[in-house]
């Protein structure tokens, strides 16, 4: 007995007796130092403390419900818990990681994760508005921002990027992805990454990122939150997966697994997704969270029989750390004992989150982002509301305008602010808002006010959102007759997208029809600014209203951004990420569809509906701009290429209106025969520029014979020889692969 304590004192000694560790830049890619000094710590480690390593509970949260611990603080001092969710600001994380440091025997320090979704203090549009910019640039840097402020609070990991593609609207969480289409969501999820963990996880201002839902978490059937997934496993290999083998390539650290399953297995015990794809094939080095009480739901899902059977099936997929289901932590010890946990893989599991802890720099010094008097500097300082609201303006699409009635004059006497979103604050946040404050937010009132200080502004809130009481139409109606123009914001409440909040209807909610009805009659030009987290279904607003602006919900400089917009000061150049249905029925409709073998024409028996057409009211990749823009010269610099060959398309591109503004330039590829159907086109570049009044700029695209691959009827992920065609607006091109 006296001989092993010895031994796990010289141990102990080992484990600090080691130089800080030098930290490498990217996440994966494993530091001899950093695994002799785990090696130390697992030799003296007992299994509960082992295990405390692998659990998480949350900090303080005004909730109560079944996975809710109001004694965390006691499981920080027994060493059952070696992370905490929901944590933040400097002082209190400096408090808990005392807890953490001082009272275990080994002295572990936490490591503290949080939804840093969009924004941590200053809080930038949600990630679908961002995406809607298609500026990668714009996106890194919202999630560096991001990053710094969670960090100066003393947070070292977000839950995000969530990398889900999502096609359908119905579905909340469309909100927080980057929208339909896998090459623009691998970009994103990229700049996302890289955004929130730097060069050097090391340094005192990133945070680790998480990619999440492994997996298919966005396929929920019928769009509801948390349902069953059924899907191809081409589709899946295909749409779904790439972004999150992106991240993987480019040092992720951690991962989050899904509630939904996968061909019947629930993702969080899915040995084939956890161990055999993601760390057998894409080679992913970090470790994997579940979702929040997802272990012990793989019991209500009727695929583990207890929790005790749970715990067993997460741990033998390879999930290493359990969010909030306390199921490691109560029945690994009997699991072990009954030999069907293997202790080595509970070490493997705990290396993984360890050697986190020691890239964060945490083993140096524990409280090195618990900096109060950083946080006070860095948290929505003057450079941060500045970045998120160019962030913002970046992020709206100009979806109508006719007679260009956008921009405004800013020589207007009157405008009538009017609608239930106009001054609405906490609705600005969206629905994931971190540590933002909904008094911090500039309404479009406020943001209209602040650009036109000489006009008189009108405001009136016109009707509810939630119910269909219109009693505020009249003074609404009167506001605008008032005025020489009619500022008019609609759309949801922040928290009808994002999660658990699926719709049956993409309608404008509540009274706001009626509200549009009473102001069309005054005959007054009317502007509809859009705040939502998902396409609406707008077929009659659009014909009913010259000018529509998309502006999802763009955060704590989000009025000031949308006045930008509207007053000219910004012209907009964001472009839909998601397809726009006109109705809901519609649903799931996405741009790269398959042709069928009776694609739409004018006789019946084609695909199509009785009552609707199959087109969008607004296509993916759709956004006006002040300017206009007109494309010429489209040329492939050779008719054919080898299977690890390359070519390029070149197009010109000419700014032909009267006025400075910014283009996505799109290109896209039809693969015309494969061994299985290939999609009608699909997005495989882009590239965003900007051109003064006339000026025109030649555009090349490289494109790869790799960047054609799908999964072929062998189910091998390579292109096929044979012909395609090329599109860059109403530009065509053919080359063949040979
Ligand atoms: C559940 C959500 O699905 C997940 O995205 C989030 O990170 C966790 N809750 C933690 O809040």
């Amino acid at each position: 007995m006296k001989f092993v304590s010895y031994l796990a004192i010289l141990a102990l000694l080992a484990v600090y007796a080691c130089k800080p560790a030098s930290t490498p830049t990217a996440a994966n890619g494993n530091d001899p130092a950093i695994e002799a000094r785990i090696d130390s710590f697992l030799s003296v480690m007992t299994l509960e403390e082992k295990l405390g390593q692998l659990t998480q509970f949350t900090s303080d949260w005004g909730e109560t419900g079944p996975f809710m611990r109001p004694n965390f603080k006691e499981d920080i001092v027994a060493g059952r818990t070696g992370s905490l969710l929901n944590a933040y600001s400097a002082a209190y994380t400096r408090e808990l990681q005392h807890l953490a440091v001082d009272s275990t025997r080994l002295h572990i320090p936490l490591i503290l994760g949080y939804d840093v979704i969009h924004g941590f203090r200053t809080i930038t549009p949600i990630p679908l508005g961002e995406s809607a910019s298609w500026d990668l640039t714009a996106i890194e840097k919202s999630a560096r921002v991001a990053a710094d402020e969670a960090s100066a609070s003393g947070v070292h990991w977000t839950f995000a990027p969530m990398v889900d593609i999502a096609r359908d609207p119905r579905w909340g969480r469309m909100a927080e992805g980057a929208g339909e289409d896998t090459y623009l969501g691998v970009a994103i999820a990229l700049a996302r990454v890289h955004g929130f963990q730097g060069d050097d996880l090391s340094a005192t201002n990133t945070i680790l990122a998480c990619t999440k839902h492994f997996a298919a978490y966005g396929v929920a059937q019928a769009g509801r939150d948390y349902n069953t997934v059924d899907i191809s496993e081409r589709t899946l290999r295909d749409v779904y997966l790439p972004p999150f083998q992106a991240t993987v390539d480019a040092g992720v650290a951690t991962f989050m697994s899904s509630f939904n399953e996968i061909n019947g297995v629930p993702a969080t015990g899915n040995r084939e997704y956890l161990t055999d794809i993601l760390r057998g094939k894409w080679g992913f080095e970090g470790f994997v969270v579940s979702d929040y009480g997802s272990i012990a739901e793989m019991v209500t899902h009727g695929f583990a029989a207890d929790t005790l059977n749970s715990a067993e099936l997460a741990l033998n997929a390879g999930l290493d750390m359990d969010m909030m289901s306390g199921a490691f932590n109560k029945w690994i010890p009997q699991l072990v004992k009954e030999g069907k946990v293997k202790e080595a893989d509970i070490d493997e599991a705990v290396r993984r989150i360890l050697r986190m802890k020691f890239k964060l720099g945490l083993f140096d010094d524990p409280y090195r982002y618990c900096d109060t008097l950083r946080e006070k500097n860095t948290l929505l300082n003057e450079a941060n509301k500045e970045a998120a609201r160019d962030m913002a303006r970046k992020s709206m699409v100009l979806l109508k305008n006719e007679g260009n009635v956008l921009p405004l004059s800013k020589t207007l006497r009157s405008i009538a602010v009017v609608g239930p979103l106009a001054d609405s604050k906490v609705d600005m946040l969206g629905n994931w808002s971190a540590a933002g404050h909904a008094d911090e937010c500039v309404t479009l009132l406020e943001g209209i006010k602040a650009a036109v200080p000489a006009a008189k502004i009108n405001y009136a809130e016109g009707c509810k959102i939630e119910n269909a009481e219109t009693n505020g139409i009249a003074a609404a109606v009167a506001a605008a007759r008032q005025s020489e123009v009619v500022v008019v914001a609609v759309g949801e409440r922040g928290y009808m997208s994002g999660e658990a909040a699926s719709r049956s209807t993409l309608d404008l909610p509540g009274g706001q029809r009626k509200l549009l009805e009473a102001l069309k009659q005054t005959g007054k030009p009317i502007v509809l600014v859009l705040m939502n987290g998902r396409p609406l279904t707008l077929v009659w607003e659009t014909e009913n209203f010259p000018s529509l602006l998309e502006t999802w919900f763009s955060g704590t400089m989000g009025g000031h951004a949308i006045a930008d917009v509207l007053f000219g000061d910004y012209n907009p150049s964001g472009k839909l990420p998601v397809t726009f249905p006109r109705s809901v029925g519609q649903v799931p409709l996405f741009y790269n569809y398959k042709n069928t073998g009776r694609p739409k024409n004018n006789t019946k028996y084609t695909t199509q509906y009785l009552d609707e057409s199959n087109d969008p009211l607004f296509p993916f990749g759709f956004g006006l701009s002040y300017t206009t823009f007109g494309y010429s010269n489209l040329s492939v610099s050779k008719s054919s290429m080898g299977m690890t060959d390359s070519l390029e398309v070149t197009v010109t591109v000419t700014n032909t209106g009267s006025r400075m503004g910014e283009e996505v330039v799109q290109l896209y590829i039809r693969d015309l025969v494969g061994s299985v159907t290939r999609p009608v086109k699909e997005l495989k570049g882009f590239r965003k520029i900007a051109l003064d009044a006339g000026a025109n700029q030649q555009v090349t695209f490289k494109v790869k014979s790799s960047d054609l691959a799908f999964s072929r009827l062998d189910m091998q992920f390579l292109p096929e020889p044979g012909g395609f065609e090329v599109y860059v607006a109403d530009l065509k091109g053919t080359f063949s692969i040979k």
